[in-house]
């Protein structure tokens, strides 16, 4: 069976992007009354400054329970929303995307949930992602599918629209095998992505994990008779299909951002925000959707037990966190809330002054210009992650220092930290190096500081989101072979000697 744009009466896109959100959400006023406002999170950073150049079409979902909303165009982009009744939030959002396979992929930090009911609608929701997108597509378009709540959408929309050519990019990182197998429907989600012609990582190592998969679970023999996996070097032959399989290492908008860090207007307000922090000798920024994943816990134990030892002073030094409110009906994200903010009080109880704590701590989103500014006027950006598929936020603040001033704490457990390797590095699971970091961070002297950013802005610079996009869908629509490394296709990690 099919259903192409044709046959549904409209000469449909070329060029459709497929994410669980649209880059933008819908917000309902007290007044009854809705506006469209910018959905949070790293892919929408990503992927908007493209598809706003590009005439395309986006379908996702506009974030609000039990509506339907017609599509719009905006600058030339048509949105395709697709709604969610409460109950497909609960089971596919909250439950299946967000408690079940959002840990599972970050290392089981919190434990995954296994819910039969969840995943029976997450298998819905992906159909009606596949039967919109079969709707939306032109003969022969390009399609990228995106992230990890529609991962079966890739086989399902092959079989609505075989003459469609098929990308899927994973923005946060697949796991090792041995955390991927706990998840009873491993097989089902490994079938699901090899529907792709295309499938991206961030990292070489979570497309090699992804190809010891596919070998060793699609392969199987099922009902149907055994479908018949290879895979080698970066390829994964499905049957008569070949699948390649990449790391794309993701990237910002780093000119723009670069051009409006250094504008007038944004360098005025850093220097407010310096003002109107009383003027600390040094200021610390920590900058994250407030998800446990994150590590803000440990960024503020670590500021603890530097202020308890006295290697950082109260006086002259203080951390501002800007925390965006994430997922806040799963209980993961209602205790990890209190905790931090428990932390919070604590800090200032012990080492705030009036009208001066020592965490400034802030629970909503910040609109671009002033977090821009923020970026500016911080001296030590703290990104501390226990596991992040890239982490935007540590390219954004180096994207922001054309004065070379500044100082970047990186965990080594973010998929930044394989580019930026001139950042101050370290262990979130060993405070000790969390701490050590900081300080050397907080002391570091102007010369080897501007040595560190000079290095960090050549990296950010040069790999840009359009050089990931161009280099994602060169190797999806050209059907580059794959070169000698295991995952030959997308772009090489730099190593040490790059940066
Ligand atoms: P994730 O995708 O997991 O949220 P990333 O660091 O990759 O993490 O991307 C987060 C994006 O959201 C970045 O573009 C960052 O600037 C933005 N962001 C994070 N926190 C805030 C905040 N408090 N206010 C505004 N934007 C934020
Ligand atoms: C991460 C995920 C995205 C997600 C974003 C925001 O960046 O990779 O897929 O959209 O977080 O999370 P939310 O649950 O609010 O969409």
């Amino acid at each position: 069976m099919s259903s192409s744009a044709a046959e549904s009466g409209s000469t449909g896109s070329d060029f459709v992007v497929v994410a669980n959100r649209l880059p933008v959400d819908l917000e309902k006023l007290p007044d009854g009354g809705t506006r469209w406002k910018r959905s949070p999170g790293g892919l929408v950073t990503a992927l908007e400054p493209i598809l706003r150049g590009n005439k395309g079409a986006w379908i996702g979902w506009p974030g609000v329970p039990d509506l339907e909303v017609d599509a719009i165009v905006e600058d030339g982009l048509e949105l395709h929303p697709v709604p969610l009744s409460s109950r497909e939030v609960a089971e596919y959002y909250e439950g299946f995307s967000n408690a079940t396979l959002w840990p599972l992929y970050h290392d089981v930090i919190v434990k995954p949930v296994y819910d039969r009911d969840w995943w029976t609608t997450y298998v819905e929701v992906n159909r009606r992602f596949a039967e919109v997108t079969a709707k939306v597509a032109a003969d022969g378009a390009t399609v990228w599918i995106q992230d990890y709540q529609l991962q079966l959408v890739p086989k399902m929309l092959r079989m609505l629209r075989p003459d469609l050519t098929i990308g899927f990019f994973l923005h946060i990182p697949f796991p090792p095998v041995e955390l991927f197998m706990q998840l009873p429907w491993r097989t089902e989600i490994v079938e699901g992505l090899l529907g792709a012609d295309l499938i991206g990582f961030h990292l070489p190592g979570g497309a090699q994990n992804f190809l010891y998969l596919a070998r060793r679970l699609a392969g199987q023999p099922t009902s149907r008779g055994a479908v018949g996996v290879r895979s080698k070097l970066g390829v994964v032959q499905v049957g008569f299909r070949t699948v390649r399989v990449g790391a794309f290492p993701i990237s910002i908008d780093s000119g723009h951002l670069d051009e409006m860090a250094s504008s007038r207007a944004v360098r005025d307000r850093a220097r407010e925000i310096r003002k109107e922090l009383g003027e600390p000798k040094r200021i610390m920024l920590g900058v994250d959707r407030l998800d446990y994943t994150k590590g803000i816990d440990v960024r503020l134990n670590a500021l603890l037990e530097l202020l308890e030892e006295g290697r950082v002073d109260p006086h002259d030094t203080m951390m501002v966190q800007l925390a965006t409110p994430s997922r806040e009906r799963v209980d993961s994200y209602v205790q990890m809330r209190s905790s931090i903010e428990r932390q919070v009080g604590r800090i200032n109880g012990e080492y705030g002054r009036v009208g001066r704590p020592v965490v400034h701590y802030f629970h909503r989103p910040v609109p671009r210009d002033e977090l821009i500014a923020f970026f500016v006027a911080a001296d030590v950006m703290l990104v501390t992650p226990l596991r992040d598929g890239m982490n935007l936020v540590a390219k954004e603040y180096v994207a922001c220092h054309h004065d070379l001033s500044g100082a970047l704490v990186l965990s080594e457990f973010t998929g930044a930290a394989a580019e930026l390797r001139q950042a101050y590095l370290c262990n979130p699971h060993d405070l000790d190096s969390v701490k050590d970091a900081m300080v050397k961070a907080l002391t570091q002297d102007e010369e080897s500081g501007r040595r560190h950013m000079r290095a960090l802005r050549r990296q950010v610079l040069s790999h840009d989101v359009d050089r990931w996009a161009k280099s994602f869908l060169d190797a999806l629509t050209r059907g580059g072979v794959a070169g000698s490394a295991l995952v030959g296709v997308g772009e090489p990690i730099a190593s040490d000697a790059d940066a």
